[in-house]
């Protein structure tokens, strides 16, 4: 899959966009604080039913070797290593690494083993079989070349292991509707960027974007059954919808949403602000045109391929 971009420009809009996001949080954050942000993003976890909770349950985790692929600022890999994985978190991007290896510090004990070092998806630095999980949030849409990352998550994966993925859902609302018809039709994007995907998505935080997100993909369930083939059969789960996405008059639902159902500080730790609650029927929509797949598989146990 080529790209007009190096992996030097995913470096630096992932950068950025740790500065925009996580500076000011990581720079207040003590061991206390950790402990109570960590409660707080797992019971919001819980609330969204987000793979982080019901595809890595504690019991399930502990002592397992866990790799996570694109740690960003390390809150998830902080939350297994606080539930006794022994954790490998990687990141493309530098600042993205100190700050997953600071929370491992923060845990002290807790995170006795833990390590966090910079890596590309496409090519990671570990022997055949080495991990029991691979998890990766978010982040293989946005590299170069996917199926060289999935195949990396089968490489690295003992027999018998187990993959936890979220990608980009095409099938959603949030593809077609407000990303599509809006911003790529109405808007005209998608005459004149080839990138408008990328463009459209991934911003946020304190600071005014000035670099471009050189890459964005979205999958349909027929997709992601073939990037997985060399996986068993993978279990697809669909959520996470939201009004305060659809273009313009998002913001102002998004007042109202406030207002009507608060916010959570589970957010801290992975958005860098808490988290405005979503609605029951946000949540309900989630599960029929969200826009993450939460991705299941394992690697089978016998190479069944002569
Ligand atoms: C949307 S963020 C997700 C971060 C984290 N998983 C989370 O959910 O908070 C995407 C992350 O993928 C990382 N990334 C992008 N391409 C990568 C690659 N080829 N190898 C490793 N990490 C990569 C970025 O640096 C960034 O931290």
């Amino acid at each position: 899959m080529s790209s007009a971009h190096s992996k030097q420009d995913i470096q630096r809009f992932w950068g950025s966009l740790y500065d925009s996001l996580y500076e000011d949080v990581d720079a207040s954050l003590t061991p206390e604080i950790l402990k109570q942000s960590l409660e707080a993003l797992e019971d919001m976890f819980r609330f969204r039913e987000h793979m982080a909770v019901i595809d890595m349950p504690s019991h399930e985790i502990v002592g397992k070797k866990v790799l996570e692929i694109g740690c960003g600022a390390g809150g998830h890999s902080a939350l297994f290593a606080s539930h006794g994985a022994k954790m490998t978190s990687v990141d493309i991007t530098p600042a993205r690494v100190q700050s997953t290896q600071r929370k491992f510090e923060l845990l002290g004990d807790a995170a006795q083993g833990c390590r966090a070092m910079q890596a590309d998806a496409e090519n990671l630095p570990f022997e055949d079989g080495e991990f029991d999980i691979v998890y990766s949030n978010g982040v293989l849409h946005h590299t170069h070349d996917t199926e060289k990352a999935i195949a990396e998550v089968h490489r690295v994966l003992k027999p018998g292991g187990k993959a936890v993925i979220m990608l980009y859902c095409k099938s959603s609302w949030q593809y077609w509707i407000n990303l599509w018809l809006c911003i790529g039709v109405l808007m005209g994007r998608a005459f004149r960027d080839p990138n408008w995907v990328g463009k459209a998505t991934e911003w946020g935080g304190k600071n005014e974007q000035s670099v471009e997100n050189p890459i964005t993909r979205c999958y349909s369930a027929g997709e992601i059954h073939k990037l997985f083939s060399q996986f068993e059969k993978p279990k697809l789960r669909k959520r996470e919808f939201y009004f305060r996405l659809i273009p313009k008059l998002g913001k102002i639902y998004l007042k109202f949403q406030r207002r009507r159902y608060g916010e959570h500080p589970g957010g801290l730790l992975v958005y860098g602000e808490p988290w405005v609650i979503q609605s029951p029927l946000e949540l309900w929509l989630g599960k029929l045109m969200g826009f993450a797949w939460f991705i299941t598989t394992r690697k089978p146990e016998k190479n069944t391929k002569c």
